[in-house]
């Protein structure tokens, strides 16, 4: 008779749950073996769970079912050590019915079911069947992750928060009209991708992007180095050339690190803005440049302008248009999907076949606090990947200062005291809004409350505080 388009179905998915039986008799195994692979399952029998664990270190099964007594090494043991090794496969322990506790335990130790032994036929059949919805569930959820992942690009920056999304809109809009934009953000938030995106969605994508990290050379090489010179201009100027101005004529110019360069470099660079005109290093000739600016920094620019190292003026013409970058801690949502992302890329480089997190060490991710943001993401994931030795990372595979937990927690334990919820409240809200740069929109989105609501907040403490009397 024809296998029905379903049947055939079943069988497939059947197919790819590879399963390893381990019981203390090799006998009992390998007819429990022979059952399974009538059923359409690839099987593997052993009386061994050393052996069984070194499959399970290979990934050669993504379910084992195992006997609980196994002689020396008991069914628990076998449970934590092939989790250990493998945190993403399924375990299924046999034994007997009673006491209850044992399959509680079972469990709640991380067994996917816990079935009578000898074998009630119905109750396996039934719970491999489960399991293999499960897992081509997953798969399937992986796959269209997988497929978001593309539409989730915006030209190389991966996101899906409401802030990183605000972020693409506003590039989008910015790009088309820009000369000068200041780009700002916390340190390895993606500041550059920002520029690169600007520049390709401008009217000169075809022409050149030329990068300088204004932080790193001194001001005479700096100077030379974004307005050329002549030979002679200075020791070692054994021939005349471009800088990078002329070099990127007609494209954008990325000034990285803007809040670095020093009140003198600061004044030229002002002239260039207002008259997009140049000097070479020692030459008279004034020439014409025509490109679009783009200016990155991690730095507060307006604090930098009230010390006084940051030209006000400077400061107004870069900043007309402002794109802020936000810190990975503001788009938590977005770890999962970077992770994915970044996954892929360094399968592809060390030639590794890592599939996710276990859900343990994504908990992990989502509590840190990312003071290195998205580069220290990467960072976190390349080496998770590399050392990875089944196909989930696990907190294992996380540097160590993530695996201790949050020091904002302990810091909350150290400081308690007994005080009114009020209070709790008050410096809560106050907490947030510096987190948030005073972004009260944000801070409400934050705290889950209407915009509105914590508008009204802010009026009673203000009222509340001029009724106190002053203090002398
Ligand atoms: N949203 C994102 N999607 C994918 N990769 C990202 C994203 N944001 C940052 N990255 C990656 O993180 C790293 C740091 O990004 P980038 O260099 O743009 O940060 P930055 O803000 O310029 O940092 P810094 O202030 O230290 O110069 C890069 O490898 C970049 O490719
Ligand atoms: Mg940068």
């Amino acid at each position: 008779m024809p296998l029905l388009a379903e049947d055939r179905a079943i069988l497939t998915a059947r197919r790819t749950l590879s399963i390893c039986v381990v019981a203390a008799e090799i006998a009992a195994a390998e007819s429990i073996g022979e059952n399974l692979e009538r059923l359409g399952y690839p099987v593997f029998a052993t009386q061994s769970p050393a052996q069984a664990l070194e499959r399970i270190r290979d990934g050669q099964h993504r379910v084992a079912l195992v006997e609980m007594n196994l002689g020396e090494t008991s069914g628990m043991e076998f449970l934590e050590r092939a989790l250990e090794i493998d945190p993403g496969v399924y375990v299924i322990l046999m034994g007997a019915a009673s006491p209850l506790e044992l399959a509680v335990d079972a469990i709640k130790r991380g067994a996917y079911d816990f079935l009578e032994y000898p074998v009630n036929w119905a109750h396996l059949e039934r719970t491999l069947e489960r399991l293999g919805e499960e897992f081509g569930r997953r798969a399937h959820i992986r796959d269209l992750e997988d497929r978001l992942l593309s539409h989730l690009e915006f030209h190389g920056i991966v996101g899906r928060s409401p802030a990183i999304i605000e972020v693409f809109e506003r590039v989008q809009k910015i790009a088309r009209h820009f000369t000068n934009v200041l780009v700002v953000g916390p340190t390895g938030s993606g500041k550059e991708l920002v520029a690169w995106a600007l520049h390709k969605l401008s009217p000169v994508a075809s022409q050149r992007f030329a990068v300088c990290n204004c932080s790193a050379l001194v001001d005479t090489l700096l100077e030379s180095q974004l307005f050329g010179h002549v030979r002679g201009a200075f020791t070692g100027a054994t021939d005349t050339r471009p800088g990078l101005f002329e070099y990127a004529n007609g494209g954008t110019v990325f000034l990285d690190e803007i809040g670095e360069m020093s009140l003198g470099m600061q004044s030229k660079l002002l002239r260039v803005i207002e008259n997009r005109e140049i000097q070479r290093v020692g030459s008279p000739e004034v020439r014409k440049v025509d490109v679009r600016l783009v200016a990155a920094t991690n730095r507060d620019l307006r604090a930098e302008v009230m010390a006084g190292r940051f030209r006000e003026d400077l400061f107004y013409r870069l900043s007309t248009l402002e794109v802020r970058v936000p810190s990975l801690v503001e788009r938590i949502e977005d770890i999962p999907l970077l992770v994915q992302f970044f996954l892929k890329k360094y399968n592809q480089a060390y030639g590794k076949n890592v599939r996710g997190l276990t859900r343990r060490a994504q908990a992990v991710l989502l509590r840190y606090h990312w003071p290195g943001n998205v580069r220290e993401l990467e960072n976190v994931v390349s080496s998770a990947c590399l050392t990875a030795e089944s196909s989930f990372m696990d907190i294992a595979d996380l540097p160590p200062h993530l695996q201790k937990p949050h020091p904002a927690a302990l810091d909350l334990d150290d400081t308690w005291r007994p005080v009114p919820i009020e209070e709790v409240k008050r410096q809560h809200i106050s907490r947030v809004l510096e987190f948030c740069a005073g972004n009260r929109v944000r801070a409400a989105q934050i705290l889950g409350i209407g915009r509105t609501s914590l508008y009204r907040y802010f009026k009673r403490e203000a009222r509340l505080k001029a009724k106190q009397p002053k203090s002398a």
